[in-house]
């Protein structure tokens, strides 16, 4: 052997060695060698080709680096299109996917095929394809169009675990290899870390951060990104012959590609959903984002008769998970201002469906946040469900893709020069110049009478949880005031049918005579005046008094004149009403317009004393709730607000916390993991029942003496 020839041979041993080791290391995890043999061997490599640089060969593992930047990506024509897939929402969908499919196939001679299914978790990352000529990676892809994606291969090329050459012998002419890049979530947190030390932005996602990542133009920033790749197809191919799914994910494992671990066969369906529900469950133990589970007919030939409709094949489907984010323009922000003056900025979104409801505005908290995260009014943001119920924007997309009207867009996204967003100097509502105490991160509108608070206290006292005022809403409240009928909440006990006839929607009946609407209000507000003195003190929306508070403070001062009389020390001695509280409650009544608002109040002959104070807050506190489903009679509003009224709390997701789940007409998955926890579940009856037992023992308390009579000598 010449000396050519045996530098020749000693480079492909060392590419074989190289390879092979990466394979352990980043495919199995199961590394045999340590870095600094693994590094020893590199670099004899890296000698070997920058002395001979045509050894240079593309499975070289020194071209994982990241070669020089390039000045767009190249088109690249997929073998074969890349198709989307339906969705199943639920498990209803899943059933009707398999009915149809059974249909289809029914009498066109394939009876005696199991029909066997392929479960897989949906990764949630950024669809690739990769072409093998002869065993050789030659070009990597994204989705694009579907028809069309980027070259992006010199990216791929950096993902330690993605095979440079197929293993084992006899590679076929063509392969196509389908997968998703990914970013773990451990490494995400690492890379978010090291970005704040030093001093950048953070991502906001993997997903967001691995599209991102594949579509730099320049590949040595790629091969710093911790990329990694999951697969799970095969395109196009030429001399492969397989007969069915799952031994194509054989397939593809014995040529050395990541095949994720959690993917099974089943053959019934109900097989399927069980598989499908169990990683609903676990996505949170794994180490990466799923936004559902694949589940594919496994059989080629089955596949092949069942063909595709649009862009989706028939024999596949998404069984979604309910997702916890999604992406959606932020049009602008605005403030609103509260019933305490406190300037609040919302997110005004492009309505968005995340959670089985869409959402349009989302609040933002306050200035330091939208400054921490750098949220600008024209980005795309990620809102996410926070708890599954409040939906919270958790920054900008800088990079990625963005959804767009439920498809997938690959871009980046902060397109223009997007200005930093300021607080308003001035109430938006009265013009006032607004304050910041120090120490606070609340903006305040100093004016008592500006009438975002004026408007907004009404609001809260006609709302129902406070005096529950049936027929006056937010919009009529916001009209009267606008018409100058109401100044502050006494006056709605001022209001008379001919004033209110004259509102739109109020008319008379040109024959009758009759103000349906109009004596409706009346009615509401005139049943009003027997709400309880705690509910009254409540609805007056002082400062962080809650309903709680509020019936603490009537039972250890149950009258007007008593709490008036109170000092702070006493008033911060009333069990979880500290300093802070008392001296808000102080301040409020001592305020001669509220008091003046206080005697209207009397005039108007509301309670402001209470004849029997409750030993108990309510007798339902510390009970938990989760309602889901339609109820016969009550909506959801009511059923909430009786629970409420009786000190429960009502949660938007089950937990082991959750004491009952009241379950009406077409429950969702909700009813499936109370029963998984062992939580009870309720009737529409069942909860009455529990309701007027939770009355019958608030009215035995009642009947005996209170605390404070108690102490009387
Ligand atoms: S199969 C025709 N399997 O989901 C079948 N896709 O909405 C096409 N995805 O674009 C894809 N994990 O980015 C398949 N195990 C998996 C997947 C998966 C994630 C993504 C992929 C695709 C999208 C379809």
């Amino acid at each position: 052997m010449s000396d050519a020839d045996r530098v020749v041979a000693r480079a492909a041993e060392l590419r074989e060695i190289l390879n092979h080791h990466a394979y352990l290391y980043y495919v199995l995890d199961q590394p045999q060698i340590d870095d600094a043999e693994y590094d020893a061997l590199y670099r004899e490599l890296q000698e070997l080709e920058a002395d001979h640089p045509d050894l240079r060969t593309p499975d070289s593992p020194t071209q994982r680096v990241g070669s020089a930047p390039l000045q767009k990506f190249e088109q690249v024509r997929h073998l074969e299109a890349m198709l989307s897939l339906a969705n199943a929402r639920d498990e209803d969908e899943l059933l009707a996917w398999d009915q149809r499919n059974r249909r289809l196939l029914e009498g066109r001679g394939f009876d005696d095929l199991p029909m066997r299914y392929v479960v897989e978790p949906k990764i949630d990352g950024l669809a690739i394809s990769l072409i093998y000529r002869d065993g050789l990676f030659v070009v990597g892809a994204t989705r694009g169009n579907g028809e069309v994606g980027e070259d992006v291969t010199a990216n791929l090329r950096t993902i330690g675990s993605l095979p440079l050459r197929l293993r084992g012998a006899r590679p076929p002419a063509v392969v196509e290899v389908r997968g998703e890049v990914y970013i773990p979530r451990t490494a995400f947190a690492r890379l978010n870390e090291a970005r704040a030390a030093a001093g950048l932005s953070a991502f906001v996602n993997p997903r967001n951060s691995a599209a991102g990542s594949i579509r730099q133009l320049d590949p040595k920033l790629a091969a710093e990104r911790p990329l990694d790749l999951w697969c799970y197809a095969i395109g196009h191919s030429e001399g492969l012959d397989l007969p069915d799914h799952h031994t194509a994910l054989e397939w593809l494992r014995a040529r050395g590609f990541k095949v994720n671990p959690h993917i099974v066969v089943v053959d019934s369906i109900d097989a399927v959903a069980a598989a499908c529900r169990t990683w609903e469950e676990r996505r949170a133990d794994l180490d990466y984002d799923i936004d559902g589970a694949v589940v594919k007919v496994d059989s080629y030939a089955l596949q092949a008769a069942l063909g595709s409709v649009a862009h989706d094949p028939r024999w596949a489907i998404a069984f979604k998970f309910a997702p916890t984010t999604v992406s959606t323009r932020l049009r602008s922000i605005e403030i609103n201002v509260g019933r305490t003056g406190v300037l609040t900025p919302f997110a005004v979104l492009k309505p968005v469906f995340v959670g089985g409801v869409t959402v349009e505005r989302a609040t933002l908290h306050n200035e330091d946040d939208i400054r921490r995260k750098d949220i600008r009014p024209g980005d795309d943001v990620i809102l996410q469900r926070a708890g599954d119920v409040i939906p919270q924007v958790v920054g900008p997309v800088l990079d990625g893709w963005v959804e767009e009207d439920g498809r997938r867009e690959e871009r980046f996204a902060r397109h223009a020069a997007l200005p930093e967003w300021r607080m308003p100097e001035a109430c938006p509502a009265c013009g006032s110049h607004v304050v910041r105490e120090t120490g606070e991160v609340a903006v305040r509108c100093p004016n008592r009478s500006c009438p975002a608070q004026v408007v907004e206290s009404i609001k809260h006292f006609v709302s129902k949880g406070a005096m529950d005022i049936d027929g006056i809403g937010e919009r009529l409240v916001e009209d009267l005031y606008a018409e100058d009928l109401i100044r502050d909440v006494a006056d709605l006990y001022a209001l008379r049918r001919e004033d209110l006839v004259e509102l739109e929607g109020f008319a008379l009946d040109q024959k009758t005579g009759a103000a349906k609407r109009a004596d409706r209000v009346l009615g509401s507000l005139d049943e009003s005046r027997s709400r309880p003195f705690a509910r009254v003190l409540f609805a007056l929306g002082i400062r962080h008094v809650g309903a709680v508070t509020a019936q603490a403070l009537v039972q250890a001062f149950p009258s007007i004149e008593a709490l008036q009389a109170a000092s702070v020390e006493e008033l911060a001695g009333v069990p979880g009403v500290g300093p802070v509280v008392a001296e808000a409650v102080k301040q409020h009544l001592a305020d001669e317009h509220n008091r003046q608002t206080l005697e209207k109040l009397r005039a108007a002959r509301l309670r402001l004393v209470e004849e029997h104070p409750l030993r108990d807050e309510g007798t339902l506190t510390g009970t938990s709730f989760v309602l889901t489903g339609k109820l016969p009679s009550l909506t959801r509003g009511e059923a909430q607000a009786l629970i409420e009224a009786r000190g429960g709390r009502v949660s938007g997701s089950v937990s082991k916390a959750t004491d009952f789940v009241v379950v009406g007409e077409d429950p969702g998955s909700k009813v499936a993991k109370a029963s998984r926890l062992g939580v009870a579940s309720l009737d529409e009856d069942a909860l009455r029942e529990l309701l007027a037992a939770a009355d019958a023992r608030a009215d035995a308390a009642a009947g005996q003496p209170s605390p404070s009579e108690d102490a009387e000598p």
